[in-house]
């Protein structure tokens, strides 16, 4: 291939992609793939000779691109997944042209993820000490890669080193979230050997967050027990209705009972940017490590999650391990970013991130957050205002728990059994997108706004789209 063949196949890839991202508002959210485009993908015999590029862009164009996830278009309102940022779709190519490992060394991925960790650190308003931090896939790895500093320390307290040593014979670490934690805390927990019955649910208020005394009394009776409370999880934004826990007076106990705070922020600690809900992300600052993700609200192409800590020394004694063969000698004084997490050849994630933040600027993310938050609460109105709906939660950031209730019906079980299957007779009329979950033993609809090209007509059409499949399941 010369490099002329290489230019003209990325002049159509990037016809490709600009001609996917600007029809996506006109097609349906998302459609089930017939069987025979399925097959296609799914049968996909090896090749045993190569075609040319040319051939694999059209390939490309009729197989791959028809069939999106949904998440590109503005009434897609499922789960947590954005739009991509123009700026981050563009850098990825040259990302992966470059094609580092972003292990450590110096070349300018290495430099840039050093930079954009900070920023993402500033546009939260997390302490950065240099070193603080590191982007990883997500916040299932971010919240690894902290939960296993903070067992370390704990541990270490105790007069054990669990890298040597392991659990065994320990005396149990206990770690207390509430029902509304992401399931990623309890893999993390799973995967580092502490056991999800030590995991402790705390009782949340009305309003979706944990509740401090509960926490207190919690600690007292395992303390009494002879176990060792060593973390908190909070969230800056739960999966299920977006609450954000009251920080301050967890870090106040966090601090008084020498405990390690962490802060899950995948979905929503960017909310922090939104100045209408800034107030309720107070104390955020003071956890020991947060966990978010840029590839949510900011809308980082997947993948991009980073882990923030607040002292970087807690990472490098969990994690550093350097074979002869990757010795650095100029690695100065924070060494590599793989003695900071579990990754050792670690993607060019960095570019995409300082893409997506230089081409909005922070004040132009701050606008898109504050848009869809502002949309969320109408959502919250347009709900309330509707007999046949029923708002399930405060709408704290930008997530709406809602349920269809036609009027007059109050059995629960049919209208657990009705919304249960609401969602997924929803996504198949095809012109808006939201998903389910279980809420405090009822079955829900939750909405999450990220896409700020969502207007207002959206949310109008979500909500009779969800009436008409509530008729469709009545009739
Ligand atoms: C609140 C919350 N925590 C953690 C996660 C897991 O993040 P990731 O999927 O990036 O690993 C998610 C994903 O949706 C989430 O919403």
């Amino acid at each position: 291939m010369t490099s002329d063949d290489f230019r003209a196949a990325a002049h159509t890839a990037a016809d490709l992609a600009a001609d996917h991202l600007a029809g996506l508002a006109a097609g349906p959210v998302w459609q089930p793939m017939d069987d025979a485009a399925r097959r296609t993908l799914l049968d996909a015999p090896l090749p045993a000779a190569g075609r040319p590029l040319d051939e694999l862009l059209a390939a490309v164009r009729r197989d791959v691109l028809p069939h999106p996830m949904g998440n590109g278009h503005p009434r897609f309102f499922g789960w947590v997944n954005s739009a991509p940022a123009p700026a981050g779709v563009l850098a990825t190519l040259a990302a992966a042209a470059m094609n580092p490992s972003s292990a450590g060394g110096d070349h300018a991925d290495v430099h840039l993820e050093r930079a954009v960790v900070r920023w993402i650190a500033e546009l939260v308003g997390f302490p950065h000490p240099a070193g603080g931090g590191l982007l990883t896939s997500g916040t299932s790895m971010a919240t690894i890669v902290c939960l296993a500093a903070a067992r370390n320390r704990a541990a270490r307290a105790a007069g054990w080193d669990v890298r040597e040593d392991g659990l065994a014979g320990m005396p149990p670490l206990v770690g207390y979230v509430t029902g509304e934690t992401h399931s990623c805390v309890r893999k993390a927990a799973e995967l580092l050997g502490l056991g999800s019955k030590h995991l402790r649910a705390v009782a949340t208020g009305a309003d979706g967050r944990l509740d401090p005394a509960e926490l207190r009394a919690a600690i007292a009776r395992d303390r009494a027990a002879g176990l060792l409370p060593f973390l908190v999880v909070a969230s800056a934004g739960t999966v299920g209705t977006g609450a954000v826990d009251a920080f301050d007076p967890i870090a106040d106990l966090c601090a008084e009972e020498r405990l390690w705070l962490h802060v899950d922020g995948a979905y929503g600690a960017f909310g922090v940017l939104a100045p209408e809900i800034a107030h309720r992300y107070a104390g955020l600052a003071r956890a020991d490590s947060l966990a978010l993700d840029p590839h949510k609200w900011l809308g980082v192409p997947v993948d991009c999650g980073c882990a923030l800590v607040r002292d970087p020394a807690e990472l490098r004694a969990a994690f550093s391990l350097v074979p002869s063969y990757l010795r650095d000698e100029a690695a100065g004084e924070l060494g590599w970013f793989s003695e900071y997490g579990t990754e050792q050849t670690r993607p060019f994630r960095a570019l995409k991130v300082w893409a997506t933040i230089a081409h909005r600027g922070r004040d132009g993310l701050a606008a898109d957050i504050a848009r869809t938050t502002a949309l969320a609460r109408r959502l919250g109105e347009l709900v309330t205002a509707d007999p046949d709906l029923e708002l399930l939660a405060e709408v704290q950031t930008s997530i709406v728990a809602f349920r269809l209730r036609p009027a007059g019906e109050a059995d629960e079980a049919a209208l657990d059994a009705l919304n249960r299957e609401l969602p997924a007779a929803v996504q198949r009329r095809g012109r808006a997108f939201l998903t389910g979950a279980r809420l405090d033993g009822r079955e829900i609809l939750r909405a999450c706004l990220l896409n700020p090209a969502t207007t207002e007509e959206d949310l109008a059409v979500l909500l009779a789209e969800v009436k008409a499949a509530g008729r469709e399941h009545s009739g």
